[in-house]
């Protein structure tokens, strides 16, 4: 499949006490697979907002948009959530995997919901695809930033999602790991076919993507 993402004249606003936010003014963003996409922009921009759209969790107030070829917006409310449990994973700043899960438990438990067989050694081939096979029977405590990471993005992947959505995922990262995270999403895109779409305020990030979309109050802008 070519097209992963399509986006266009995407509108969101937040009702506030004095009135509306207009966090997102009319973007168009398209997500093809096995390229790793940056977003960057500065806090308050609009890319959470952005981010929560494409995944379906958020409906916009204007705007068009595909993903796997499916209208998401005009399906049922049932209808999307099951479109983005199959499609779309998401990573964040701070992943909350389940503390009293091992990182393989971690992933298990979301091919289980999937209904996928085999799950435990599904999850460990995604451990493994993502580096931390040694780190399967470790609980989240005893795991670095970067490593716990490593288990959310095998576990936004489990269950063969193509399209990998990121909020700022090195935020709590130290240098070195974000630029191995940002490597990683990168590999994971070209290797896997999958379209990674990764939100940011790190210019770092701009290195490893294959084309940067840069937003500024709630519109993309040249970067
Ligand atoms: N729940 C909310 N209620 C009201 N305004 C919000 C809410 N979430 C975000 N906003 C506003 O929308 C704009 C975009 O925010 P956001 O998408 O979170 O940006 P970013 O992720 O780039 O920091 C900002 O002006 C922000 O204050
Ligand atoms: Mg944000």
């Amino acid at each position: 499949m070519g097209v992963l993402v399509d986006a266009e004249g995407i509108v969101a606003d937040y009702v506030v006490k004095t009135g509306r936010v207009q966090a997102l003014k009319g973007v168009d963003v398209m997500i093809e697979a096995g390229e790793a996409v940056c977003l960057f922009g500065a806090s308050g921009s609009g890319k959470s907002t952005l981010l929560n759209v494409l995944a379906g969790l958020d409906v916009p107030d204007a705007g068009r948009l595909r993903v796997c070829g499916e209208d998401m917006l005009s399906l049922s409310d049932v209808q999307r959530t099951a479109l983005r449990l199959r499609s779309i994973g998401m990573v964040f700043q701070d992943n909350n995997l389940v503390a009293q899960f091992t990182a393989v438990e971690n992933v298990e438990l979301i091919l289980r919901c999937q209904g996928v067989g085999s799950p435990r050694r599904g999850a460990a081939e995604l451990l493994a695809a993502l580096g931390v096979a040694d780190l399967a029977d470790r609980y989240p405590a005893d795991m670095s930033g970067g490593q716990r990471q490593r288990v959310g993005i095998a576990r936004a992947l489990a269950g063969q999602r193509a399209v990998i959505l990121c909020d700022e995922p090195t935020g709590a990262l130290d240098r070195a790991n974000s630029e191995l995270l940002f490597g990683l999403l990168r590999d994971l895109a070209h290797s896997y076919g999958i379209g990674v779409l990764v939100a940011t305020h790190d210019r770092l990030a701009e290195r490893y993507a294959d084309r940067v979309l840069e937003i500024c109050d709630g519109q993309l802008v040249a970067s």
